[in-house]
This record gives structure tokens, C-alpha cells and sequence, in this order.
């Protein structure tokens, strides 16, 4: 077996620029500094309507369109157009279909037809309002609409906050797979209000903060020592674990995406507990688990793969799953026969041209990656 190790960090780590107080609440900010494409995520509680002023002052357009889905739409829309029309924004609320299948061409081309029915322009924009299919479907139709207009993020759920608004990354569905068409397209801003995910599903924030210990697993060991007897705290929202814990994982994704805008290498750590997941999330066709949750059970196999491929130390996998299950996430794959994980990340060899990047632990707090065949990824004689 050929395992080429790449991909791991050495630079230190950035500092976010820290608790900044605000209308006397808690706010924190997080650079992303990528040149003439820099922006700032800001993260606060219960300020909607001040993120609303905040993204219209960011953006300076005279019409915006704001694309948001039912759940979020109800509950949050009118604080924030509030804020963007007290700077003069003429707002239309687009609501698309809630789920991961309105992320499609069908919405898309629904929203290009919304965009040229309110009239907007090349000094337009867009504001995405709510997880991450309101972010990626609405970030693309900003991506692409005239070529490119601006627009900013607001999530609202714990996997938009940590993961998906920040980066770029925009895109839909085919019928064929996930994400297969998009563009890069760097939002001006991500404004996260935490009180919002006050009303998200514990399942929902439970899969979210899956990504979270991704996070601090590949990159930052200390976060990963915060975390292990904060996460209850972290799901039942204690203000003072939601807000450090996001901003630190907003951080590390702002500096793999720093590092690596258009995923040459460092990027692909991010996937760690993907290839399996995929396989996973393809299997289900997408439903009765959410993404987060098949992630959980892929990081469990993945850091026990890097455990019997000699590249984490013993313990290293038992310290993740503990930390997994107490964030009330599955760990363990749905019993399907060995061949059929193997085909469905043969999906991913193909777009990796070849190989399959895995991404390994070395350790709590570090990844690289190593190219390997499905089959040394799933040795024989494994079984779920
Ligand atoms: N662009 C990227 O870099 C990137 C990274 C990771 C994932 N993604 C994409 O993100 C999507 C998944 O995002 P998600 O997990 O946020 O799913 P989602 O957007 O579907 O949101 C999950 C559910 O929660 C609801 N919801 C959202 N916020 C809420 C709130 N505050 N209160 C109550 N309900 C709320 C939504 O309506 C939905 O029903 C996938 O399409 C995935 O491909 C993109
Ligand atoms: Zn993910």
C-alpha cells in the first residue's frame, strides 16, 4: 500500500480578533483574509435586526433579494429585512422549499426569474437566510446571476454557522449526485446570530456539532480539550460555550480556507469522516440520517482506520467516539455488505481521479491525508 502523507499543518494557529462588547451584548468577530476578497464573520445573540443595518451598510445595494426557507422565514425574516430596509434596501423575501432537495436547478432558475421580477441589477444582491441549503442554493444563484453579484450569509443552523457559509463553496444538486455543479463565490460577509438556533431540532444542532469536533479533531487539540466536558453544554445552548465554541471553529475553517481558497490540499482535511459518510448518506439516498450524523459514524471509522494504519496513536478513536456519543450522534455504519461501501466510494475515487484522498488523524488536533484505493480504505474482511 502506497500511503503518501500530505497535507499537515505546521504554521501557528491565528487568533480571532476577540471578544468585541456591542449594545452590551456579546459579540466576537473572526477575519477572513483572502485579499481583495476578505471579509469578517461576526457572531453575536439576539441582534438580527442590527445584522440586517450591518449586512445592507456591507453590501450598499439599492435592492436585495433574500432567499430563505419556511422554518426560518416565519420565525426570522422580518427581523432582518428590517435592518436591511432601514438603510433604504427595497427587500423581496424569496422563500424556496425547505430540504436538501430544493437544491436544485428547478429552484434555481426559479430564483433567476424572482431576481429579474424585482429588478435586480448588477448593484444587487443577495442574503442568504437560513442552514446550509438556503446558503449554497442562494449563495450560487448570487454566484452566478450577471455573472456575479455580492451577497452575504446569515445561518442559522450549528452546521452553516461552523462550516458551510464560510469558504465560498456555492452550488445545487444534480439528479445524478450532490453538489455537483457550483462556484466559488466568496460571500462580503457571515453574520451568525446564535439565539436563532434556539428553535433548531437537538438532532439538527446535535448533527452540526458533529462538524465542530471535525474541526477541533484535525486541527486543534486544544479546542478538542475545551470541548470534552462542554458539548452538553454546547447542545443546550449555554451562551457562554455556543459563542466561543463557534467562533474557534469559524476560525479554523477561516484559516484552512485562508491557506487554501480552492481546495489544493489542506482543504481536503475538512473531509475528514466524508468517505465513509458519503458512502453512507448515498446508500440512504439522502434520507432518515442527516449529513452530520453519517459524518459522526465516518470520523469513528476514520480515526479507527488511523489507529490500524499506523498513523494515530492507540486511544485516539475511543477519545473521539466518547466524545461523539455524549453529542447523542450515531457511531456506527448501517450493516450493508462490505462490496456496497466499496462501490459508493468508487463515486468519490472518480472525482478524485484515481485514488480516494482519506484523511487521517495523526493525533487529537492534526490530519494529513493519504492516498488510498477503496479497498485499502476498506480492508477485506471489514464489515459494518
Ligand atoms: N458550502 C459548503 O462549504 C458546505 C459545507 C457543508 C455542507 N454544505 C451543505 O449544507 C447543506 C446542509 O446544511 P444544514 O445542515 O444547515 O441543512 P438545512 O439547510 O436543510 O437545515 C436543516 C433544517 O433546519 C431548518 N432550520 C434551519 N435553521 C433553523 C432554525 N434556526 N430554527 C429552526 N429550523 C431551522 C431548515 O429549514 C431545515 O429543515 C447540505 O446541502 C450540504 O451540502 C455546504
Ligand atoms: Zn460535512
Amino acid at each position: 500500500m502506497t500511503a503518501k502523507r500530505s497535507g499537515g499543518r505546521s504554521a501557528p494557529r491565528k487568533a480571532s480578533s476577540g471578544r468585541l462588547k456591542g449594545a452590551g451584548r456579546l459579540r466576537a468577530a473572526v477575519p477572513v483574509e483572502l485579499g481583495e476578497r476578505s471579509y469578517s464573520i461576526e457572531l453575536g445573540h439576539d441582534w438580527l435586526t442590527t445584522i440586517g443595518r450591518r449586512a445592507a451598510d456591507r453590501l450598499g445595494a439599492e435592492r436585495i433579494a433574500l432567499v430563505t426557507v419556511p422554518p426560518v422565514a416565519r420565525r426570522y425574516a422580518p427581523m432582518l429585512t428590517r435592518g436591511l430596509e432601514s438603510r433604504g434596501a427595497r427587500v423581496r423575501r424569496i422563500v424556496v422549499p425547505d430540504g436538501d432537495a430544493s437544491k436544485n436547478l428547478g429552484q434555481l432558475g426559479k430564483l433567476y426569474d424572482a431576481f429579474l421580477e424585482h429588478g435586480l441589477d448588477r448593484g444587487s444582491a443577495v442574503v442568504t437566510l437560513g442552514g446550509g441549503v438556503a446558503g449554497d442554493l442562494g449563495g450560487f444563484a448570487a454566484a452566478s446571476f450577471l455573472r456575479g453579484i455580492p451577497f452575504v450569509q446569515v445561518p442559522t443552523t450549528v452546521l452553516a454557522m461552523a462550516d458551510a457559509s464560510i469558504g465560498g463553496k456555492t452550488g445545487v444538486n444534480l439528479p445524478q449526485g450532490k453538489n455537483l455543479v457550483g462556484a466559488f463565490h466568496q460571500p462580503r460577509g457571515v453574520y451568525i446570530d446564535v439565539a436563532t438556533l434556539r428553535s433548531l431540532p437537538l438532532r439538527e444542532r446535535a448533527a452540526g456539532a458533529a462538524e465542530l469536533i471535525k474541526a477541533a479533531a484535525i486541527w486543534d487539540a486544544d479546542f478538542f480539550d475545551w470541548l470534552e466536558p462542554r458539548i452538553e453544554a454546547f447542545l443546550a445552548l449555554d451562551l457562554a460555550v455556543v459563542l466561543p465554541a463557534l467562533e474557534r471553529a469559524c476560525a479554523i475553517k477561516a484559516e484552512v480556507v485562508e491557506r487554501d481558497e480552492r481546495e489544493g490540499g489542506l482543504r481536503r482535511l475538512l473531509n475528514f469522516g466524508h468517505t465513509l459518510a458519503h458512502a453512507i448518506e448515498k446508500h440512504a439516498r439522502y434520507r432518515g440520517i442527516l449529513h452530520g450524523e453519517a459524518v459522526s459514524i465516518g470520523m469513528v471509522f476514520a480515526a479507527e482506520r488511523s489507529e490500524a494504519l499506523g498513523f494515530a496513536p492507540a486511544g485516539t478513536a475511543a477519545r473521539l467516539t466518547a466524545l461523539l456519543e455524549r453529542a447523542r450522534l450515531p457511531i456506527r455504519p448501517p450493516q450493508r455488505p462490505r462490496s456496497a461501501y466499496l462501490s459508493a466510494m468508487s463515486v468519490d475515487k472518480k472525482k478524485q481521479g484515481g485514488k480516494i484522498h482519506f484523511v487521517v488523524l495523526d493525533r487529537i488536533g492534526a490530519a494529513s491525508t493519504a492516498a488510498l484505493r477503496p479497498q485499502d480504505i476498506l480492508p477485506p474482511g471489514w464489515s459494518a
